[in-house]
């Protein structure tokens, strides 16, 4: 938590091995009603990797420890053999080998950071990523020691009936006073973040999995009591996952018993634990009653993510955290190649671009932006960042790109036979590439050391006919602590219409075979393509799929991009076409949207929405209006009101204009498939947004007779952002019937706060006393708070700055609760100087307000003092 120690910034260039290692480590654990001791005895020896010419005293990590007693091989230490300081504890003389054996008391009930051993509606259980385990215990806690782990773990028998922690069980037994004991061997050497212990009573659904190689092992998915029912799905997507990974990647898994345990209280999604996955509940249960149908694609990416961990993050992890993006990037990126081959992967594909375009832009142009290997930290919780995870991804992508499927595949299969059992670099990942692939990426190491998006300009030039040119230029803005950018490597898909609207066939010599498609590289500044097509005149198709995380500028008129928006065959691009149409209707000087432009986009929408060959996924994203934060995430300077008046003008003229067509769209669509409930929900959307007195009670029925969560959310939600509707009965009515499943609940509370309404602030203040809703509980906080300043922007930014002041009081009560969700809340602040003075003005206020805190975590001080030092 908070303490008195000035923050110190770490550097990616100070690295230097550990000088010790921890051979083996071995945990006891008793649970006892108020606190738990925790006994820890570990051989260390010298790291063959020090080259330092003296052994110095060796420092643990420790924090907020009570140290009952300290052995070094066996005998007592003086007090003047260590020194114990706010985080560390300092042995002065030791030798080359020795045994070191503490133990330790610590409070998991009073536990609210939910980082280290805490408890969780009456279970224990651990967060040990990134720093946690030395809440835990004494330790050299960095990822590049990895020892041989024993658990011992004893407590009441009657209240923890399960005691589970990382590998195989190895002993179990009876001990007095009701209570008994379970010993763990994990055979795999790993880092102190991959520890895990749980302990409780808990529901079991279990399953085995038939490795490729014929080994059974045993699938054991724990939820809380009467939660049998949401489990199912979450087990067959490990199922998947596992299947999967073997067949595309030819990786099995390596240990007989696979855990998956499922807790209410979690700062992220979930935490990939060798052997003991522990999930935030959000990310396991879901049945078509309690989940939408987003809720499942999230269980089913989360579940896949933290699998794929087991071989890209623990089989082999990080040297050290700035690595992060080694294991993140690349499990990320296996993720999302997983939910591609699931779903339809041109629908995945711009789900992950929307996050990009609106999150990881709007980091890379604030006070927090950093390459996606971070050259330092003051708290390494505020770098699991969308840069790193996100943004790392698409550098994986790139290498995929360039490689090819097989190429790819012969890089991984290179980087496991180097590194298994190792704790490595990005450099390690890069090389191996490489290396299997003779290249030499030298230049694509920038995307490693550069924070930023890169600005890629293109214009097209007509030289003679059948002859084009494609001019290309990228540039990269400064960001904070580095003034001047290198060239990217860039991998630009393109491919072209005719000037009717056609897909055409170009070559990239005058005597080449014609091509539907190509890949161009960028290596430099400024470089030309040309083109040979024989045409009158061409519309590029631009960085297909999203091909590098860049800015794309080209200057297309409006007949340009609707030609492309109505025909390109690349899915992705066709709805890229239509985003950018919007986007830069709404972006322009002016301060209402013209009658002209209005029918631009409502005839190119009607041209979607007719169109049989598209499924009703892409139709419903194509005819979605760009996303406030997605366009405040791709601009340095918003004028607010104006952007928020033209976005209401024009989904209100969707609405209207097209009423008819929605209307018939919701009573013809069936609602069987995820695509067609999806569509069917986007119509009524736009309905209530041109008449909601007069569609209201088709919502009110929708809501009231749905069988599945999809549809009698989206009828909520519609509801609620009526004018006045976070007042109905039909909230009631939800709360009522859902109002002892949590999950549900948080939908409820979200549903209600993004209301554009003026007075939305009072309620949302009103429902942070509600009796279901917990400051400590980051679901619930992410459910209220969260949703309402990202979720609704206009309201956050209202210009008497009472949304600001808001999240500046949640932020200082969070501040001592749990400061990595404190801190998470604080970067909502990062975007504020592409704002109006007046905005700036006050939201600087609320900054300077909680800098000024005595007892400012290390994680808030870090987002605010970048924020306000960044000019
Ligand atoms: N490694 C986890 C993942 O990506 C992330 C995570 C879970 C985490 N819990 C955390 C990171 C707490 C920092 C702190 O799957
Ligand atoms: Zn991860």
């Amino acid at each position: 938590m908070y303490s008195t120690e000035k923050p110190v910034v770490k550097y990616r260039k100070d690295y230097q091995p550990s000088q010790y290692l921890i051979k083996n480590t071995n945990l006891l654990f008793q649970l006892f009603d108020d606190y738990t001791l925790v006994t820890s005895e570990l051989k260390i020896t010298r790291n063959p990797l020090d080259n330092r010419e003296t052994l110095l005293p060796i420092e643990l990590d420790g924090v907020e420890l009570e140290l009952v007693s300290i052995h070094l091989d066996g005998q007592v230490l003086d007090d003047s053999d260590y020194e114990k300081r706010a985080h560390t504890l300092i042995i002065n003389k030791v030798s080359e080998t020795f045994n070191l054996t503490t133990v330790v008391k610590i409070l998991p009930h009073k536990n609210t950071s939910l980082e280290g051993l805490y408890t969780s509606s009456g279970k224990y259980c651990t967060q040990c990523e990134a720093e946690g385990f030395r809440k835990i215990t004494f330790y050299l806690d960095r990822p590049e020691v990895m020892s041989e782990f024993t658990v011992r773990i004893e407590g009441d028998k009657a209240k923890y009936p399960l005691l589970l922690s990382n590998g195989n069980p190895v002993d179990r037994g009876e001990l007095t006073d009701g209570r008994h004991f379970v010993a763990w061997h994990d055979p795999f050497v790993k880092p102190s973040y991959l520890f895990a212990l749980v302990a409780g009573d808990l529901d079991c659904l279990e399953d085995t999995f038939t490795t490729m190689s014929g080994r059974e092992v045993k699938l054991e998915l724990y939820v809380d009591k009467g939660k049998l029912d949401q489990c199912r799905f979450a087990m067959d997507s490990l199922i998947a996952s596992m299947k999967w990974d073997e067949q595309e990647f030819g990786r099995e898994y390596d240990l007989d018993l696979y855990m998956i345990v499922a807790v209410s209280d979690f700062n992220m999604g979930a935490m990939e634990n060798k052997g003991l996955n522990i999930f935030n509940t959000k990310y396991v249960l879901a049945n078509k009653k309690t989940a939408t149908d987003a809720d499942f694609e999230g269980v089913e990416r989360v579940i896949a993510h933290e699998y794929f961990h087991n071989w890209t993050g623990n089989r082999i992890t990080c040297r050290d955290w700035f690595q992060l993006s080694l294991k993140e990037g690349l499990t990320v990126f296996r993720d999302q190649k997983f939910s591609e081959d699931m779903q339809s992967a041109a629908v995945e594909r711009i789900d992950q671009v929307k996050i990009i375009r609106a999150a990881q832009f709007a980091e890379d142009s604030g006070p927090m932006a950093h390459p996606i290997r971070p050259d330092s930290y003051i708290e390494m919780n505020n770098f699991y960042t969308v840069t790193v995870y996100n943004k790392g991804a698409e550098v994986i992508r790139m290498m995929h790109t360039l490689l090819g499927k097989t190429g790819f595949r012969k890089g991984m299969d290179l980087y496991f036979d180097r590194h298994d059992g190792q704790a490595v670099t990005c450099e390690d990942f890069i090389k191996a590439m490489e290396d299997a692939n003779g290249k030499d990426w030298s230049l694509f190491r920038n995307w490693y050391r550069q924070a930023g998006t890169p600005v890629l300009k293109v214009d097209l030039e007509k030289l003679a006919d059948g002859h084009f040119r494609l001019n290309c230029e990228q540039s990269c803005p400064a960001t904070p602590g580095q003034e001047h950018k290198n060239p990217f490597m860039l991998p630009i898909k393109v491919g072209f219409l005719n000037n009717t609207g056609h897909p055409v066939k170009f070559a990239e010599t005058n005597d080449a075979a014609g091509v539907d498609e190509t890949l161009l590289v960028m290596t430099e500044t400024k470089q030309s393509f040309d083109i040979y097509c024989e045409s009158d005149s061409l519309v590029p198709s631009l960085l297909r799929d999203f091909s590098s995380p860049v800015k794309l500028e080209y200057s297309y008129t409006q007949e340009e991009l609707a030609s492309l928006f109505a025909a390109d065959p690349n899915p992705f691009n066709r709805w890229d076409a239509g985003q950018t149409l919007m986007t830069q209707m709404l972006m322009s000087e002016t301060s209402k949207l013209t009658e002209d432009e209005l029918s631009v986009v409502d005839n190119a929408f009607i041209k979607i929405l007719n169109d049989e060959e598209l499924d009703n996924a892409l139709k419903s994203l194509a005819v979605m209006v760009p996303e406030l934060n997605s366009l405040i995430g791709m601009s340095d300077n918003v004028k607010l009101d104006q952007l928020f008046a033209k976005h209401k003008q024009l989904k209100v003229h969707l609405g209207e204009k097209l009423e008819h067509t929605w209307f018939s769209i919701y009573n013809t669509t069936s609602g069987d498939t995820s695509g067609d409930r999806w569509l069917r929900n986007t119509a009524l959307r736009y309905m209530m947004i041109a008449n909601d007195e007069q569609h209201f009670e088709l919502a009110a029925t929708q809501q009231t007779h749905a069988d599945n969560m999809t549809d009698e959310l989206a009828a909520l939600q519609v509801i609620a952002n009526a004018s006045e509707g976070y007042r109905s009965e039909y909230i009631e009515q939800f709360y009522q019937k859902w109002k002892e499943e949590e999950l549900v609940m948080d939908k409820w509370f979200t549903a209600q706060v993004v209301n554009d309404d003026e007075a939305i602030l009072e309620h949302v203040k009103a429902l942070l006393n509600h009796e279901k809703f917990s400051i400590e509980n980051p679901n619930k906080v992410r459910a209220v708070v969260g949703a309402f300043v990202a979720g609704n922007t206009s309201q956050f930014h209202n210009p008497t700055g009472q949304g600001y002041e808001f999240l500046a009081d949640i932020i200082i009560q969070l501040n001592k609760i749990n400061p990595q969700i404190a801190a998470g809340l604080a970067k909502q602040f990062n975007q504020w100087r592409k704002f109006d003075s007046k905005r700036q003005a006050l939201i600087q206020e609320q900054l300077v307000r909680i800098k000024s805190l005595d007892n400012l975590s290390n994680d808030v001080f870090e987002v605010v003092d970048k924020s306000l030092q960044m000019s």
